[in-house]
């Protein structure tokens, strides 16, 4: 699939600036053919966006934020994976955001996740570590709390997922984590997935990312690409992002 670029633009834009940020962010992926970038727009702009970008280029789709566990019914204020399915290709779980404002907890999780690969939508799954901890100690935590939420999905589930390393005191800090930290977490994620799960599963880094620290992520070779929240809605920001992580490493 080439490198992923996804931009979270959380509960942000009106729709007239939700059409002209996707136009622009389209131009973008265009100007990257390599690259896949999917754009997680509010819900409620789904279907206007999906309709204004009419599938154009062929590298860009839209994200969901996030979608219910359960499928359908008397759960007032959620949105099912079947009712997103027509407008995404990918959709975000675990967002540090609804554990902390929603209490998505570690079952909600891995029912999310069911329901989207049931709706055929790729779950990029997100998880990272409180607070920072450089001793050789975080790396273990991260994964004994991934382990959690992955609990009960079957091989075939677990397949579908892309992995987003977002560590919390990153996140919207202005304080990205640095390339080295990021390789030898994400390195160490991969080795854990493909030991417990015998699976090779693609892995993004999220938390202030910028056009600034891009380049240097970009040249970590077992990075899969990026999940880009405040730049993502300063479309020269997120066009330099895209280009930075579409050159071969
Ligand atoms: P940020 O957000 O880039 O603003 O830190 C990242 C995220 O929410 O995933």
């Amino acid at each position: 699939m080439g490198r992923l670029v996804v931009a979270n633009w959380k509960m942000n834009l009106s729709l007239a600036e939700a059409e002209a940020l996707a136009s622009a962010e389209a131009k973008a992926a265009e100007a990257n053919p390599g690259l896949t970038v999917t754009l997680a727009v509010p819900t409620i702009w789904l279907l206007s966006i999906h309709a204004h970008l009419r599938f154009t280029p062929k590298n860009l789709s839209l994200c969901a934020q996030g979608v219910s566990e359960f499928p359908e019914g008397a759960y007032t204020g959620d949105t099912a994976a079947t009712q997103v399915k027509p407008f995404v290709s990918y959709a975000l779980v675990g967002h540090s955001e609804r554990r902390r404002f929603h209490h998505e907890a570690k079952l909600t999780i891995a029912h999310q996740i069911k329901q989207l690969v049931n709706a055929g939508i790729t779950p990029v799954v997100c998880f990272g570590e409180m607070r920072q901890a450089m001793q050789a100690t975080f790396a273990p935590q991260i994964t004994i709390d991934l382990g959690h939420d992955l609990h009960g999905l079957t091989k075939d589930e677990l397949s579908a997922c892309i992995f987003a390393y977002e560590p919390l005191w990153a996140i919207g800090t202005h304080h990205p984590a640095d390339a080295k930290y990021v390789q030898k977490a994400v390195a160490h994620v991969k080795a854990w997935l493909s030991t417990t799960y015998k699976q090779d599963l693609p892995i993004l880094y999220g938390g202030s990312v910028t056009e600034k620290n891009t380049s240097e992520l970009a040249q970590i070779k077992e990075l899969d690409g990026v999940l880009v929240g405040g730049a993502s809605l300063n479309a020269k920001q997120f066009a330099e992002i895209c280009r930075a992580f579409h050159e071969p490493v």
